[in-house]
C-alpha cells in the first residue's frame, strides 16, 4: 500500500497561525500576557552607617543605599510609575536575636518614615520581615543551644518586627522567614496594635534555592553555619506549595508569593489556579545575576532576556513581579 505524505494544509486549509505574527501591531494585539510598569516591585537595600552607596559586586547595577540615596532612588521609581518597593535593611550591629529588626530607630524603620515623607501614597512601601539580616549567626530566627531555629520564639520576634514596621508607616509586611504560623502571628499582632489596615504579602512558597547567593552578599546575611533547608521548601515539591499557601491564606495573607520565579513557573501557575488572592513572584538575585553576567560577556542580549523573563513570569500567572530589573525595565517601558 502506498502511504500518502500527510500535509496539514490539506487537512486544515483555513489554519495559518503565522497570519497573526506578521507585524508588530498584530503581535501586540493578540499578546496573551503583557508586562507593564504596574507589574514591577523594586527590591532595595539600605545599610546603616555608610557615607555613600556601595555597589553589590555580584549584582551589577544594585546598590547598598544610604538613607539619602535610597530616598532619591525611590523618588525616581515613583516618577517612573513603579507602584511599590520592598525594603531590606543591613544594620550596623548584629546580635543573636536580631535586635535591629524591630528597633524603632532601626535602619528600615528610619527608611520607611523618610520614604513616606518623600512619596506620600504615590508608591506602596513593602518591608521584608525577617531576622537573617539582623542576626550575628545569619539565620532567620532565634536559635536553640543546638543551633536549630526555634519556631515559636521566632514568631514573637516577627510580630514585634511587623508592629515596628507598621508604626513606621509600612503599607505591606512581607514575612520571608518560612516559620510555621508566621502569617497568623503577624496578623494578630498588627490587629492588636491597631494596624488592621496594613496588609501581609506572604512568602508562601519560598524554596531553599541556590539562587539567593548574590542576595546574601547584598544583605550580608549568609548563615554562619548550616543552611536554611530546615525551614525553606524543598525544590522538588509543588503540591506542598499549595498546602503551605493554603495555610497562609487561612491565617490572613492578603497576597502570596512564589520564590524564585523561573525555575518555579509551574508553582506560580498552580497557585494562580488554586487561590483568588494576588500571586506575586520574586525574580531573585541569582536570576538577575545570571542575565547580567552573560550580558556583560556579550553572550546574551540582557535587555531582551530581562523582558522575556518577566513576561514569562506574568504568562505563568503572576500578578506582579519583584525584580532587580524594575528600574531599567520601567525606563524602557515609558
Ligand atoms: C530572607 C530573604 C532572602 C531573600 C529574600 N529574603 C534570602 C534567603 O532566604 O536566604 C533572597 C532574595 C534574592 O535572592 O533576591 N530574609
Amino acid at each position: 500500500m502506498r502511504v500518502t505524505p500527510y500535509h496539514w494544509e490539506m487537512a486544515f486549509p483555513e489554519q495559518r497561525p503565522r497570519r497573526l505574527r506578521r507585524t508588530p501591531a498584530l503581535r501586540r494585539l493578540v499578546a496573551e500576557a503583557r508586562l507593564s510598569v504596574d507589574d514591577l516591585v523594586a527590591p532595595l537595600f539600605v545599610k546603616e552607617g555608610i557615607d555613600s552607596p556601595e555597589p553589590v559586586v555580584s549584582m551589577p547595577g544594585v546598590l547598598q543605599h544610604t538613607q539619602e540615596s535610597l530616598r532619591k532612588e525611590v523618588r525616581t521609581l515613583a516618577d517612573l510609575g513603579v507602584p511599590a518597593v520592598i525594603l531590606f535593611g543591613i544594620p550596623a550591629r548584629k546580635d543573636a536575636r536580631g535586635s535591629g529588626a524591630d528597633d524603632p530607630d532601626g535602619v528600615v524603620q528610619v527608611a520607611l518614615r523618610s520614604l513616606r515623607d518623600e512619596v506620600g501614597d504615590d508608591l506602596a512601601l513593602i518591608a521584608d520581615a525577617c531576622l537573617d539580616e539582623y542576626t550575628d549567626h545569619g539565620h532567620c530566627g532565634v536559635l536553640d543551644t543546638e543551633g536549630a531555629v526555634r519556631n515559636d520564639e521566632t514568631l514573637e520576634r516577627y510580630a514585634a518586627i511587623a508592629i515596628a514596621q507598621a508604626d513606621a508607616g509600612v503599607d505591606v509586611v512581607a514575612p520571608s522567614g518560612m516559620m510555621d504560623g508566621q502569617v497568623g502571628a503577624i496578623r494578630a499582632a498588627l490587629d492588636d496594635a491597631g494596624h488592621v489596615d496594613r496588609a501581609i504579602l506572604a512568602y508562601s512558597a519560598k524554596y531553599a534555592s541556590a539562587l539567593y547567593g548574590p542576595f546574601r552578599d547584598a544583605a550580608e546575611c549568609e548563615p554562619q553555619f548550616g543552611d536554611r533547608r530546615g525551614y525553606q521548601m524543598d525544590p522538588p515539591n509543588a503540591r506542598e506549595a499549595i498546602a503551605e499557601t493554603a495555610l497562609d491564606v487561612d491565617e490572613g495573607a492578603d497576597m502570596v508569593m512564589v520564590k524564585p520565579a523561573l525555575a518555579y513557573l509551574d508553582v506560580i501557575a498552580e497557585l494562580r489556579n488554586a487561590f483568588d488572592v494576588p500571586v506575586a513572584a520574586y525574580h531573585v538575585s541569582g536570576e538577575y545575576a545570571m542575565v547580567k553576567a552573560a550580558a556583560e560577556n556579550g553572550w546574551l542580549d540582557g535587555d531582551a532576556v530581562a523582558l522575556e523573563h518577566l513576561t514569562a513570569i506574568k504568562r505563568a500567572g503572576a500578578d506582579f513581579v519583584l525584580t532587580y530589573f524594575a528600574r531599567e525595565v520601567a525606563e524602557r517601558l515609558q
